[in-house]
């Protein structure tokens, strides 16, 4: 691996007393589709708010394509290629759907692009076909169900056509039928599927969730934190078999790791 398209490095965030993250370092390859797991509480949010410049670490650094992007206005690292979903979804309830993933394709990493106020609804619409929600464009957001909120998360932040996209909890509260269905869009958009004008490959992505063997299936590689640290990285297969993780686990979720 040449220089990481994503370096977290000693990353830690307190919260008043509450050490949520300690001494948090990896790295995230150009072409990569990374898990990111650990108990309820671990820290797995914290860390994708920091990335994403929602939170400032309390220490360390995110760097992106090498450069120091720690702290940055949310903006500029959307127009730099990092979009993300959020665990809980926050769509504009009063607007239309397409109209909710133009909003995105107004950043000026989009807006950089040849004629894009021409693009700017069919861009919309690629991104929705690409969610399987094309056919909800005109609805208002309001009344879509909780699935189909998840997939309109999912094509505002593709819309922005993201070199690293970062998803926490894509899963949370679909049916075994939806969750396949946007695990194998996950998989096809990182493929470089049919979707984007920007990049002619997909997207690395980092992503939370507790889904494990729904996520298990589409990642390359799968980090665990527990308690705010660091406890195992490795394959999928590597990780189920670890007993360091399979203890983590079974200890507050008495449940399987991988059901
Ligand atoms: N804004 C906040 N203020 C105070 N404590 C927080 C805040 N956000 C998260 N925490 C705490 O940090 C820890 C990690 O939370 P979180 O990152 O949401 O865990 P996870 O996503 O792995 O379930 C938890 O103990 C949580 O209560
Ligand atoms: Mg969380």
């Amino acid at each position: 691996m040449g220089t990481p398209l994503l370096r977290v490095e000693d990353v830690g965030k307190n919260f008043g007393g509450l050490s949520a993250l300690s001494n948090i370092t990896f790295d995230i390859g150009d072409d990569e589709m990374v898990g990111l797991i650990g108990p309820n509480g671990a820290g797995k949010s914290t860390l994708i708010r920091i990335i994403t410049s929602v939170l400032k670490p309390t220490y360390g650094t995110v760097k992106f394509k090498s450069r120091d992007i720690t702290g940055l206005p949310i903006s500029d690292i959307v127009n730099m290629g990092i979009a993300s979903t959020a665990q809980i979804v926050k769509p504009f309830r009063r607007l239309p759907v397409i109209s909710n993933a133009m909003v995105s394709c107004l950043c000026p990493r989009i807006r950089r692009t040849g004629d894009w106020v021409k693009s700017v609804e069919l861009r919309a619409r690629d991104a929705l076909e690409f969610c399987g929600i094309a056919d909800l464009a005109l609805e208002s957001a309001s009344v879509l169900s909780h699935g189909d909120l998840k997939r309109l998360e999912l094509a505002r932040a593709i819309a922005t056509e993201p070199e690293l996209l970062l998803l926490d909890e894509p899963f949370g509260g679909l049916n075994q039928a939806e969750t396949t269905l946007i695990a194998k869009s996950l998989r096809r958009l990182h493929k470089g599927g049919r979707f984007g004008r920007l990049h002619s490959e997909g997207p690395s992505m980092l992503i939370v969730e507790h889904k494990l063997a729904d996520l298990m299936k589409i990642v390359d590689r799968v980090i665990v934190i527990d308690l705010g640290r660091i406890i195992a990285v490795g394959t999928p297969e590597e990780i189920v078999r670890n007993r360091e993780v399979v203890k983590a686990y079974i200890g507050k979720e008495e449940g399987q790791l991988v059901s």
